[in-house]
This record gives structure tokens, C-alpha cells and sequence, in this order.
């Protein structure tokens, strides 16, 4: 099947050009009324098979694909961690994958903690491949309904100052984040303790700085991101109350930021520590509205992949 992208996969933002970017948005916001509707269900992916091969936790993922692939008529196969499958008796993630290749699926969605596993899955595989993590290098369709979220908000992307914050080390969620916002001109900025900024993080596109209060000030967007307590080895900073202190979103932190500015976050969240509750309840907060975006990016996503065309409303039962 021929993709509307430039590719049978999904595996990150890096390899995108701007015009696919654009071409994902853009069909994203005109599949977003389908949630509207008293009846979600077009017909556009009727008789096509997806695996959601989800091998880390995930509830904002993968809900968000299975919903998308029952809203556009796909069939789906869900697989969530390891337990029941034959992975438990020592079966490679490999062999799992050519036999769920063997069953003919069109696309397979995969979660993993380890960096590269779409990526060798989609060398390997005839089927497409949509990354929804692999470890803490890229998560690109987060990012895409982040920039569906920011620029429904502000009817553009270029130019804004946006910061991202906390800890920028072991975030996929960064990464695909200042991959994509550099790629369509917006101003970001990472911020987050020392121990939490990875070296040479400016060049992917990003300026770097310690200083969240600074950070903050005329921001138009604030992103929080979550402290990943479950993947660092070492103790990076003293304690949560101390992080907080520092690097934590209050009321007052926010009142520096532009008057209209948004507050985001992919969570899940960890409240009092790195986001104050006042901060993630306020009407400020457009967490809620990325949640159900996720849902009408993940259509297009796999609506581009599988139909080898740009979405027409009428002709795709819309
Ligand atoms: N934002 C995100 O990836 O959430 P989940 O881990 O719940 O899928």
C-alpha cells in the first residue's frame, strides 16, 4: 500500500519534512468532529488490520489508537505487556513480531522501553510501523497532538516562545517535541535541573537553561513534563520537595508567563512534583484537550499510512 507520507512507517519526527507535518495536522483537525457525532464511525479503514503491540504501560497511548482505529473501522489486535503471550516462555520480541506479521496486519503500533525497537521491527517487517515510545528517544505522535493542542490555541506554531520543562533527559516526549516545534519555526526552550538537561541538547534545535523562573517569563506555552522517577539510576536530585521548589509549575511561576499563555502536559502527571494541582486544574491547563486530540492525530496518522491518499471528507464515509 502506498502511504500518503513519505514512508510505510512512523517512527519518528526527526525524519519528517515540514510539509508532512502540515499534511498530518491538517488532516487531524478536519477528523476531529468525528468525536462530535452521536455515531463515531466512518468506514475509511474498513477490512484493515492493526496490532497494537504495547510492551510498556500506557494509558493515554494506547487507548487513544484503539479508539482511533475503532472510530475509522479497522480491525485491531491489542497486546499489552507481556503476560499470556509466548513472550513469557523466553519468545524474542523479533519472532513475536513475524508471527503477527504472519497474520497479515497493515500496520503494527509499538511501545517499548528500549530506544530502536521500531525502527528494527520496520526493517524487518512488510507491515507499517507507528513508534508510540521507544524508550527516551521519540514519541511522535505526542508531539503532534501537542502541536494540534498549541496551535488550535494560537492559529499558528511559528514564532511562539515555548518551554518545555523538567526532565528533559529521559523524555521521548522532549525530543519529538523540539524535533517537530524547530522544524515549523517556534522559539523553544528546555529547562530543567543540570543533572536533567542531556549534553548537546541545543543541537537539536532548542536554547537551554536552568533557570525556570527566567524561563517562564513571557512564555506562551509552559510544558511540564514528568519527573521519570522509574527510569533513572542514580539519585539526581536531593528530594521531590526540593524539585519542586525549584522546578515546579505554581500560580505564581505561571503569573510571569504571557497573559494568554497555556498550560500542557502529556502526563501522566506526578501533582506537588512537578506540577502544582492548582496549576493542572486552572483553565489555564489544555492537558485534557491534548488527551482528546491524541485521538483525531492517531486517525490521521493511520489514515495517511493505510489509505495512500490525503483525507476527503465525503469519499471516506465522512
Ligand atoms: N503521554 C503518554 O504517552 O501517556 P501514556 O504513557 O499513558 O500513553
Amino acid at each position: 500500500m502506498i502511504s500518503a507520507l513519505r514512508s510505510k512507517d512512523l517512527l519518528g519526527i526527526d525524519p519528517l519534512e515540514p510539509d508532512e507535518i502540515t499534511l498530518l495536522l491538517d488532516t487531524a483537525e478536519s477528523m476531529r468532529p468525528i468525536a462530535e457525532r452521536p455515531i463515531k464511525k466512518v468506514p475509511a479503514l474498513r477490512g484493515r488490520m492493526v496490532v497494537n503491540l504495547f510492551l510498556e504501560a500506557s494509558t493515554r497511548t494506547r487507548f487513544s489508537f484503539e479508539t482511533a482505529e475503532k472510530w475509522l473501522s479497522a480491525d485491531s489486535l491489542n497486546f499489552s505487556g507481556s503476560r499470556g503471550t509466548s513472550v513469557e516462555k523466553g519468545e524474542t520480541l523479533l519472532d513475536t513480531a513475524r508471527n503477527l506479521q504472519a497474520m497479515s496486519p497493515d500496520l503494527i503500533v509499538v511501545r517499548h522501553s528500549s530506544p530502536g525497537v521500531p525502527h528494527m521491527l520496520a526493517r524487518h517487517l512488510k507491515a507499517g510501523v507507528i513508534n508510540a515510545g521507544d524508550g527516551a528517544h521519540e514519541h511522535p505522535t505526542q508531539a503532534l497532538l501537542d502541536a494540534l493542542t498549541i496551535r488550535q490555541h494560537f492559529g499558528k506554531l511559528k514564532g511562539l516562545r515555548i518551554v518545555i520543562a523538567g526532565d528533559i533527559a529521559h523524555s521521548r516526549v522532549a525530543r519529538s517535541n523540539v524535533f517537530l516545534l524547530a522544524k515549523v519555526g517556534a522559539d523553544v526552550v528546555v529547562c530543567g535541573p543540570p543533572t536533567l538537561l542531556p549534553p548537546r541538547v541545543e543541537e537539536l534545535g532548542a536554547v537551554a537553561t536552568t533557570d525556570f523562573d527566567r524561563a517562564v517569563e513571557g512564555a506562551q506555552v509552559v510544558m511540564m513534563l514528568r519527573v521519570q522517577l522509574e527510569r533513572q539510576r542514580r539519585s539526581i536530585f536531593p528530594s521531590t520537595r526540593e524539585y519542586f521548589a525549584r522546578y515546579g509549575l505554581t500560580s505564581e511561576r505561571m503569573s510571569r508567563a504571557s497573559a494568554d499563555a497555556i498550560v500542557m502536559h502529556p502526563g501522566p502527571m506526578n501533582r506537588g512534583v512537578e506540577i502544582a494541582s492548582e496549576v493542572a486544574d486552572s483553565p489555564r491547563s489544555v492537558i485534557l484537550d491534548q488527551v482528546a486530540n491524541g485521538v483525531a492525530v492517531r486517525m490521521a496518522v493511520l489514515y495517511l499510512l493505510l489509505a495512500g491518499r490525503p483525507w476527503e471528507g465525503e469519499r471516506d464515509g465522512m
